[in-house]
């Protein structure tokens, strides 16, 4: 399965964590930063996110200090929806109840550990459809 990555200066390191942790299971397509040198979180989540809008196929995870800026600029694509999940319980839920087709991770507030677990949740959890395919056919305006 390939999976879209992308991360500002401040998730960086998560970032190079988690696609060596998960070399094995995904294929990567990295869309940078590729350093800890201060960059604007924008100029990563939008490439990554305007595919996804395009391929409903595809999957990504957006990774900054916070997990807000990149969830603020992945959710202004339409049929993009990134989940910024700080647990593994949110991670699920984001996919059941949301469909999130992008996990947001917030690199400054949970460990390297954590954020395999949530990875891990995300990709192995499936929406539930039923009365929440109905709310998020309502979320594109
Ligand atoms: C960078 O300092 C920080 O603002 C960014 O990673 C993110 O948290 C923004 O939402």
């Amino acid at each position: 399965m390939k999976v879209l990555i992308a991360s500002d200066h401040a998730g960086y390191e998560l970032k190079e964590k988690v696609k060596e942790h998960f070399s094995e299971i995904y294929e990567f397509e990295d869309f940078g930063t590729s350093s800890t040198e201060s960059v604007d979180y924008p100029d990563f989540a939008h490439p990554l996110a305007e595919k996804i809008s395009q391929d409903a196929s595809l999957f990504g995870i957006l990774i900054c200090g916070t997990g807000n800026g990149m969830s603020m600029c992945a959710n202004k694509h339409p049929n993009v929806r990134a989940g910024l999940s700080w647990s593994t319980e949110i991670a699920a839920l984001a996919r059941q109840h949301n469909n999130a087709n992008i996990l947001v991770l917030p690199a400054r507030f949970i460990s390297s550990d954590l954020a395999f677990d949530i990875v891990k949740t995300f990709f192995n959890t499936a929406f539930e459809g039923g009365r929440h395919q109905r709310r998020i056919d309502k979320i594109n305006r």
